[in-house]
């Protein structure tokens, strides 16, 4: 059977669900108990801790995959088992074309079921790439330091800057061609701001103006200085 002529359900509507199930053109995403019966693949778009529960609904006979980045696929047994998890963040009220160009980590219990993995990541326009079960919580951890720990660093440089009164949309720019020269000429040529250029007088400033506006955040400034000084060792 042909990847289009596949009937594919999803389980779980929420933020990637709603989205996988535009991209794909699939009916909506079923809730809690669905088994899914009829369906050739059946995808788990649930919270991590949910897969197993949610697996053990379906009816047999289907391939099961999870979009979890962490999950191992033994998650999913007694089924036939993929994973499917891309390497994109994923909010309320995505674009289908959200996925396309990103990476997708790929994984199947059979041959046959890792090539079902691949053919839906091309579907989406996605990269697919194999990552085995014993490197998905490193995998995992990168994706969520590159992901969510740059949303956290934002929304702190945005409460420091909002004490000056710079509002978020002209820190975004700064933001975007940060990303974009990290991107496109790595991590030692992107950096650079006081401490590549050694202004240790300015550091100190910093340090000096966040303790009385935020004293919250010097341990997280501290420490990320730490780190880029490292950065600019190498
Ligand atoms: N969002 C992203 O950026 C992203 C990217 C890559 C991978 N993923 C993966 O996608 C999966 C889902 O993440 P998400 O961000 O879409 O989460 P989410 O927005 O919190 O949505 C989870 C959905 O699953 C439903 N659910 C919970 N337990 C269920 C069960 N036993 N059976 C059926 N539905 C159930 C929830 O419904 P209730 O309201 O009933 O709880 C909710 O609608 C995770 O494995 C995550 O790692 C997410």
């Amino acid at each position: 059977m042909g990847e289009l002529e596949r009937t594919i359900a999803i389980v779980g509507a929420g933020r990637l669900g709603t989205a996988l199930a535009a991209a794909l053109g699939t009916a909506r995403p079923h809730g809690r108990g669905a088994d899914a019966r009829g369906a050739d693949v059946v995808l788990l778009c649930v919270p991590d801790a949910e897969i197993a529960r949610a697996a053990a609904a379906l009816a047999p006979g289907a391939l099961v995959g999870h979009c979890s980045g962490a999950t191992g696929l033994c998650a999913l047994v007694p089924h036939e088992a993929f994973s499917l998890h891309p390497l994109m963040t994923v909010a309320p009220g995505a674009s289908p074309g959200v996925f396309t160009g990103a990476g997708c980590a790929v994984a199947g219990s059979t041959p046959r079921a890792l090539a079902e993995a691949t053919a839906l990541a091309d579907r989406l326009g996605m990269r697919p790439t194999t990552v085995t079960d014993e490197d998905r919580a490193a995998y995992h951890a990168a994706a969520s330091m590159a992901s969510n720990f740059l949303v956290t660093l934002q929304a702190a440089a945005e409460r420091v800057a909002g004490t000056a009164g710079v509002k978020r949309e002209l820190l975004a720019p700064l933001v975007r061609a940060t990303v974009d020269n990290w991107a496109s000429l790595g991590a030692i040529d992107a950096l650079t701001g006081p401490i590549v250029r050694g202004d240790s007088e300015t550091v100190e400033r910093h340090r000096v103006a966040l303790g009385e506006r935020t004293p919250d955040l010097l341990p997280l400034y501290d420490e990320l200085a730490r780190a880029t000084r490292a950065l600019v060792a190498r």
